[in-house]
């Protein structure tokens, strides 16, 4: 059984590409390898993963159709995990027009291959910020995600609609995976904890927008990871208790599920930053800033449809998760 890993260059690919190695299946891995961030981060989990056997990878842009078309037609593929996407809420602000190449089109042709050749599964990552502005607390899948509050989220929210008429029309089994904020070893330059630990270490101020009230679901890598690896074990199948009278948002009559992907204990800013300080032994500066536009106030995810259904259960606390990423981080970059 070949796996398709889209993305895999990217944090949570490599790591899911890992997994399903060690676990000794066959997995081709795909990346376009853009220069949001660091491509030399990018190349350094490919260069881990190329010394197995069991993976192959090819520089693919999802938004090429001639070139999805061939990587199917070239493979035996049976399952996609698909996760190359454009990634962050700030950038779409800016650049709106990759979220829409990656995204929409390239999100596109990978599920309309799936459907050409009969793809056993495919899963792919929505995101937490597809709950926009619905401020029920903790955000549970079945709730209303019809306020993306950027563009970014409406790209989510669109692919779990591509997705469900996919589903329906071919009986393509689809999980869509929302995940809130994933944070470890390998983690993207981007994101906040890569941003406060260089700054912290580097005795320079953090940027903290809305004085750091806000609240999120930080999910540790490897808890995410194992989320997707139930995920390939459960391909999504039609709910039977499922009614047009009374519509659930996260299953359907067709093979369709959406599964919050979180760790079920929201952390407030200011707590994820003690954590950084506890693990680098030093003070953070603290730069403070508004909010940003498109920014959620609070994230925090209801997990038990994940938990109940495919027996996720999150393992790593933020303490832990932190302490791991900022000794990876500090051997990374020699700091
Ligand atoms: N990390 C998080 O906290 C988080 C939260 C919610 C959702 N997600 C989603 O999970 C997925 C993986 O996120 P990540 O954090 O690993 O991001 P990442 O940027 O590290 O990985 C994405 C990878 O996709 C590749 N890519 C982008 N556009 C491409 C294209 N057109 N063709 C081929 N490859 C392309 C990038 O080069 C990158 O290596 C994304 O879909 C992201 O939106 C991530």
């Amino acid at each position: 059984m070949t796996i398709l890993v889209t993305g895999a260059a990217g944090f949570i690919g490599f790591h899911v590409a890992q997994a399903l190695i060690s676990e000794g299946r066959t997995v081709i891995g795909i990346d376009n390898l853009n220069a949001y961030y660091d491509i030399s981060l990018k190349n350094a989990r490919l260069d881990r993963l190329k010394t197995s056997a069991h993976f192959s990878f090819l520089t693919v842009d999802i938004a090429d159709q001639t070139a999805v078309e061939n990587l199917f037609k070239s493979y035996k593929i049976s399952k996609v995990i698909h996760l190359a996407a454009q990634p962050g809420v700030r950038y779409s602000l800016e650049n709106p027009h990759y979220y829409i190449q990656a995204n929409l089109v390239g999100f596109f042709h990978i599920i309309e291959a799936c459907r050409q050749h009969k793809i056993e599964h495919l899963i792919y990552a929505s995101s937490s910020s597809v709950y926009g502005a619905n401020t029920q607390q903790p955000f549970s899948e079945n709730t209303n995600t019809d306020h993306p509050m950027s563009l970014y989220a409406a790209t989510k929210k669109s692919n779990e609609l591509m997705a469900h008429s996919y589903a329906s029309l071919y009986q393509l089994p689809c999980t869509g995976l929302r995940f809130f904020t994933v944070y470890g070893p390998w983690g993207r330059p981007d994101m906040a904890l890569s941003l406060f630990t260089y700054a912290i270490l580097k005795n320079q101020p953090i940027d903290l927008y809305n004085h750091g009230k806000m609240l999120r679901d930080f999910t540790y890598i490897d808890d995410a990871v194992n989320a997707i690896l139930l995920s390939v074990n459960h391909p999504a199948k039609p709910d039977p208790n499922w009614s047009g009278q009374n519509p659930q948002s996260a299953s359907s009559y067709a093979p369709y599920r959406i599964y919050n992907v979180g760790n079920n204990k929201p952390v407030n800013l200011m707590q994820y930053i003690a954590a950084i300080e506890l693990a680098t032994g030093k003070k953070a500066l603290i730069n403070n800033l508004p909010a940003q536009a498109g920014d959620l106030l609070e994230t925090a995810a209801d997990i038990s449809a994940i938990q109940n259904e495919l027996g996720y259960v999150p393992n790593i606390d933020i303490h832990t998760g932190v302490q791991n990423f900022v000794d990876w981080y500090r051997a990374y970059y020699a700091l």
